[in-house]
């Protein structure tokens, strides 16, 4: 049976708002060492997934063995609606694509005849039209004739892109697609991904880039060889770090704390160079009572709002301190 054929043959399980991904106590030893153990999660179809990690934490073992290059020590996983075991790789594989961090293009090829080569190894059927589609979607049509040695490091990328297209996956792993790239690169590579996702593709990106996970995926992991957190990047930031007010006066109170003792929603505060950080339960209900009591007490505000944590900082807590312990 050809990939193709595989492909049609197995009921589409992603529609109707289904998982597309469901990783249940997966774990990958290399002998004595553990690449990632006990990882359990579910991405839903059309989502942008972020799994964020620092050097070593198992990211890249985790997307091989999810795209059947690499076999699972323990636990189970659904990739594209079908079961990850040994005998269903090659229809998960008709429906999946990985771009892997090194873009691994035939240099010597131009850019038709690399994907051309690709296209017969995956066995695809209207090579022509399927390279058509994908040269446009990534906006290389122009250079089809180049030489992929004589692209740079950016385009190259995109060629490697346009190679994961070639089977119209239902979801796309990405490993790192924006290492190395410069700024404009970088949000070419973004502007791709969003227009994959419009076209409902589920897309499992990994990345060392924090804004690119807050400014992309709908919700985030953060690995380190164990699962640490997962959720939207707004809801990881709330669960770990309390709420609090940031408060910037023209010249320092004489009494802080019999001010802020004063005002019930503030739980903790602590002076900082430019003024105050309060911690408080509710920061809707706190900032007026605290603008009201400010001025009544004499103060200049030069502003009072809301602190915001970067998923930056969400991501340095959970991998410099034990979670785990932290949570309880
Ligand atoms: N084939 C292998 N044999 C032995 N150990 C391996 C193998 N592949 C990966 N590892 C180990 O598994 C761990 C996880 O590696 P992995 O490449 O998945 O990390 P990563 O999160 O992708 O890191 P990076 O951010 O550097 O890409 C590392 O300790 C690595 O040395
Ligand atoms: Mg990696």
């Amino acid at each position: 049976m050809t990939d193709m054929e595989a492909r049609h043959s197995v009921p589409d399980r992603t529609q109707g708002g289904e998982a597309a991904i469901i990783v249940e106590h997966l774990t990958k030893r290399f002998g004595d060492r553990v690449a990632f153990n006990d990882v359990s999660f579910e991405v839903g179809a059309g989502e942008v997934f972020g799994f964020l990690g620092p050097n070593g934490a198992g990211k890249t073992t985790t997307v091989r063995t999810l795209v059947t290059l690499i076999a699972p020590s323990t636990g189970t996983a659904t990739v594209a609606g079908i079961p990850l075991l040994p005998e269903n790789g090659s229809a998960i594989r008709s429906r999946i694509s990985l771009m892997p961090e090194s873009p691994g293009l035939y240099l010597r090829l131009t850019v038709t005849e690399n994907l051309q080569c690709f296209a017969g190894l995956y066995g695809l059927d209207d090579v022509p039209g399927r390279i058509g589609r994908a040269l446009r979607a990534v906006n290389l049509e122009d250079r089809a004739r180049d030489l992929c040695g004589s692209l740079s490091k950016g385009l190259r990328q995109r060629v490697a892109l346009a190679r994961a297209l070639l089977n119209d996956p239902a979801v796309l792993f990405l490993d790192e697609p924006t290492s190395g790239l410069d700024p404009v690169a970088i949000r070419e590579v973004h502007d791709l991904i969003e227009s994959l996702r419009k076209r409902g593709v589920t897309i499992f990106l990994t990345t060392h880039r924090l804004e690119e996970a807050e400014r992309l995926c709908d919700r985030v992991a953060i690995l380190n060889t164990t699962l640490r957190m997962i959720g939207r990047p707004d809801e990881l930031r709330a669960r770990l770090f309390r709420r609090s007010l940031d408060v910037r006066l023209r010249a320092p109170l004489g009494d802080p704390r019999t001010l802020f003792g004063a005002v019930s929603d503030v739980e903790q505060w602590e002076q900082t160079s430019s003024g105050y950080v309060l911690t408080v339960a509710n920061p809707d209900r706190a900032a007026p009572v605290l603008a009201r009591a400010l001025v009544g007490a004499g103060a200049d505000i030069l502003s009072l709002g809301e602190s915001h944590h970067s998923l930056e900082d969400v991501y340095l807590e959970l991998i410099d301190e034990d979670v785990e312990a932290k949570s309880r």
